[in-house]
């Protein structure tokens, strides 16, 4: 190691280290030390650099090295040649940037919200359908595609949707996005450009949805869920001219009622409005018949979006929307506009896992693993905890409980956290504020032994948050 500073009152530490058994170039090794210098501070804007034949003797180098490392700064904008041969720092100190966010720990009992299994993601046959993509695609597909997505897929969706969703669309109204975030992020870019000002969502819903909705420049306004789903009432007096819903399961757990949904497809209807299908959850059912999308009611109002991550895996990142033939060409613009594309050896192989029987399939298998799991949850609820009711167990991966009045949610969370249990409260999804706390409890992720523990855990994280407030 080679090490020289610059002069000793500019620097109190080493400036260049330079390693002689590194297989990184030398002028490289020395940009990278006198950038390291200006960001850190250790050299100041306007300081002075060694004349590159002494810098270069100092370090036993070629003057060749540093003069190529000072001409690589000086493009960089990190130095500037001054007359007479003079090289100096152009540049300021760095801001300390703020240490990146250490990752999540993954709770040892995983009971959170919108976790599927995916350990059963099923390799096998999503293998054969790469293959099959690879082996037979056309090389023009693997281009640039245009902002609706591969026909392949568009296709197969709409096959799918329209015999298995009743909605009613054809392929063409068919856009692929990255699942439903990035589907939400178009929808509300092109309703505000297309006039739409007041945007109502379930109050509760999917934290995620209100800030993009009103960075878009829309007015979001929270409409009350009870157990038939969405409010209709409430939204025909509000100011709203579209609304995001999630009829086949609500994140308390509610279903839209077949009164509702008529009542929502006639407030679109008379007021010309959209209705956005988040058709969250819709692939799972237990003890109910499947209800079909409200698209399929009203194609012309309704914008149906639906994604793999629930069915498949979250981070295939494979979501979809059907747009009404006014809307569809705007979508498919944002689309290219922010990504070019989702990857389309991704967008084959699903269009060949859907048109094989192999996404139905998959789905026989799942259901039942977890039915199974929410029978386990509901049991080990009603011995462990009969205190809490749980209700929006027909349908999706999760339940939800209601708190008793004297437990605070935010209290039991954390604790539960604390025993390595992880679940969510209700508070971060509502609108309004509420006099008393849930939890949501997801079921789809662990087996039947960790879902019992996970219980057993909760049941301990109660009794420790009333101990210390010494309400027991
Ligand atoms: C209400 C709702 N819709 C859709 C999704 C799926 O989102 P994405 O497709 O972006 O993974 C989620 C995920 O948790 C959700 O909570």
């Amino acid at each position: 190691m080679t090490e020289i500073r610059t002069s000793p009152s500019a620097t109190s530490g080493p400036l260049v280290s330079l390693d002689p058994d590194s297989s990184t170039a030398k002028h490289v090794q020395l940009e990278a030390a006198i950038r390291d210098a200006i960001r850190g501070g250790r050299l100041l804007r306007g300081q002075q650099l060694p004349s590159t034949r002494q810098f270069a003797a100092d370090l036993g180098l070629s003057r060749g090295v540093v003069v190529e490392a000072y001409q690589q700064l000086t493009a960089e904008g990190y130095l500037t040649s001054r007359g007479g041969g003079y090289t100096t720092v152009a540049a300021d100190r760095a801001p300390p940037s703020p240490a990146p966010p250490t990752p999540r720990a993954l709770p040892r009992i995983d009971l959170l919200y919108g976790r599927p299994d995916v350990s059963r993601f099923p390799r096998a046959a999503w293998l054969r359908s790469m293959r099959t993509v690879l082996t037979k695609a056309p090389h023009d597909r693997f281009s640039y595609l245009e902002g609706y997505g591969a026909p392949e897929l568009r296709s197969a969706l709409a096959n799918y949707l329209n015999r298995v969703r009743g909605t009613w669309a054809p392929a063409d109204n068919v856009v692929v996005t990255s699942g439903f975030a990035q589907a939400w992020s178009l929808i509300v870019r092109v309703l505000a450009a297309a006039g739409v000002r007041t945007f109502a969502v379930e109050d509760p819903s999917f934290e995620d949805v209100r800030p993009i909705a009103a960075g878009a420049g829309l007015t979001v306004v929270g409409i009350g869920v009870d157990d038939e789903g969405i409010d209709v009432r409430a939204l025909v007096a509000s100011a709203a001219d579209a609304v995001l819903v999630t009829p086949s399961h609500q994140l308390t757990g509610a279903v839209l009622s077949a009164p509702r949904r008529a009542a929502l497809v006639r407030w679109a209807q008379q007021r010309n409005a959209i209705i956005v299908e988040d058709d969250y959850d819709s692939e799972y059912r237990y003890d109910q018949v499947a209800i079909g999308s409200l698209q399929g009611l009203a194609p012309d109002q309704v914008v149906y979006a639906g994604s793999a991550s629930k069915t498949l895996a979250p981070g295939l990142r494979l979501g979809w929307l059907i747009a009404p033939n006014r809307l569809v060409g705007a979508v498919a613009a944002a689309k290219l506009d922010a990504d070019r594309g989702s990857p389309v050896i991704d967008q084959l192989a699903f269009a060949d896992f859907l048109e094989t029987g192999a996404f139905d399939r998959h789905l026989r298998t799942m259901r039942p693993l977890y039915h199974a799991r929410r029978d386990a949850l509901l049991a080990a609820l009603a011995a462990r905890l009969p205190e809490l009711r749980p209700v929006g167990i027909s349908a999706g991966l999760h339940l939800m409980v209601w708190l008793p009045t004297d437990l605070d949610e935010q209290a039991v969370v954390t604790e539960a956290a604390r025993r390595g249990l992880g679940i969510n409260g209700l508070a971060p999804h509502r609108i309004a504020a509420a006099d008393r706390g849930a939890l949501i409890l997801g079921f789809a992720k662990e087996n039947e032994r960790a879902i019992a523990d996970g219980v057993d855990v909760l049941a301990a994280a109660i009794n420790e948050v009333r101990r210390t407030r010494g309400t027991e």
